[in-house]
């Protein structure tokens, strides 16, 4: 402490410095002789280098595992969520309501169903889906035979909803007491609703209250199928031109009337009695026509 404290000019402190940088009695540089420089340069470029190839070799292998085609985050649901057209929220529940001599407030419920079929034009589905897709079998495609290195989507056409196409009456049943709505099925890569393949997954719709106010309830394509052709889904890079089956249910209306439905999309392997997920496997809603 005592040699630190050792009061010196300036002139000698520079002289200690020039000393410590170029010492010409043992030929040290800072300290250090040049050919020990050398080997710590060569130390830590071997150092760098390592950790360098280290840092690749990890980036590399973490590339080489992912799959292109799959999203790094999978959804952890097992069973996928039902929604329904039009869609009109009140307080998180599903209010679907009109008034029949009121042309503003159907055209609204028509517009709504025009703009939600618009990928289903049956030009579009010709153009980007012309695959002949065997009905009633799983579209289970290993290899990537589609253009551009993807892989084939069946077609599904706004005309296959038939009465519920709005092709013959774009107001979708909605000026006549015969209401139709589109449910539709969320996709989920990877998953098949149901391993009996003689049975597929259908729409089946009941009244919960209100019973005597739902006269009819009918559904397109027939008996409310999902034909199995339209699954696996296998995500968005791999199935670009995916587009999900649908089924339109035309329920026929009695009077002034309002009735609370329930859609429910049945198939072994999808459950609708989750507690916390409203959504799971069903879809349920009041439907109030006004005069
Ligand atoms: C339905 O619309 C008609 C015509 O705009 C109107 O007179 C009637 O009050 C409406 N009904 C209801 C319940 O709002
Ligand atoms: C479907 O698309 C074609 C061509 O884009 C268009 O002419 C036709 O009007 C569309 N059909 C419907 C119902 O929107
Ligand atoms: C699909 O089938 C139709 C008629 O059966 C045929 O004209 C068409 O060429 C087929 N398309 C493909 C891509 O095989
Ligand atoms: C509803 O609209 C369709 C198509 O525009 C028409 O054919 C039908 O007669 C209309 N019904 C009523 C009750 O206005
Ligand atoms: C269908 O799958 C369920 C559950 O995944 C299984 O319990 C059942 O045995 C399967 N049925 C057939 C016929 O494979
Ligand atoms: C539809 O659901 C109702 C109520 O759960 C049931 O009684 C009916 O048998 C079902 N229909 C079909 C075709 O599954």
């Amino acid at each position: 402490m005592a040699a630190l404290k050792e009061k010196r000019t300036c002139g000698q402190r520079c002289e200690d410095f020039g000393h410590f940088v170029w010492n010409s009695e043992n030929g040290t540089l800072m300290g250090r002789t040049p050919e020990k420089w050398v080997y710590i340069s060569l130390y830590y470029v071997a150092f760098y280098v390592v950790m360098t190839s280290l840092f690749s070799l990890a980036i590399w292998t973490l590339m080489y595992t992912l799959d292109p085609y799959a999203p790094d985050y999978q959804d952890r649901l097992k069973s996928p969520g039902v929604m329904v057209w039009p869609d009109s929220y009140v307080d998180e529940k599903i209010e679907i309501t009109y008034n029949v001599s009121d042309k503003s407030s159907w055209m609204k419920k028509a517009t709504i169903l025009h703009n939600f079929l618009k990928p289903y034009n049956d030009t579009k589905q010709q153009e980007c889906n012309y695959h002949n897709c065997t009905k009633g079998k799983y579209f289970i495609q290993n290899d990537f035979h589609a253009p551009g290195h993807t892989k084939w989507a069946c077609p599904f056409t706004q005309s296959m909803l038939g009465p519920c196409s709005g092709l013959d009456d774009p107001t979708f049943g909605y000026n006549c007491s015969m209401p139709c709505l589109i449910i539709k099925m969320n996709r989920i890569i990877g998953f098949l609703p149901t391993n009996h393949t003689e049975s597929p997954p259908y729409v089946n719709c009941t009244t919960l209250d209100g019973h005597d106010n739902v006269a009819k309830i009918e559904y397109f394509p027939e008996k409310g199928v999902m034909d199995l052709s339209y699954f696996p889904y296998y995500g968005r890079l791999a199935h670009p031109t995916y587009v999900n089956p649908l089924v339109a249910v035309r329920l026929s209306l009695v009077g002034e009337k309002k009735a609370k439905i329930q859609c429910r999309v049945v198939a072994d392997k999808i459950t609708y009695e989750h507690f916390h997920l409203p959504y799971e496997g069903k879809v349920t809603f009041t439907l109030t026509q006004l005069k």
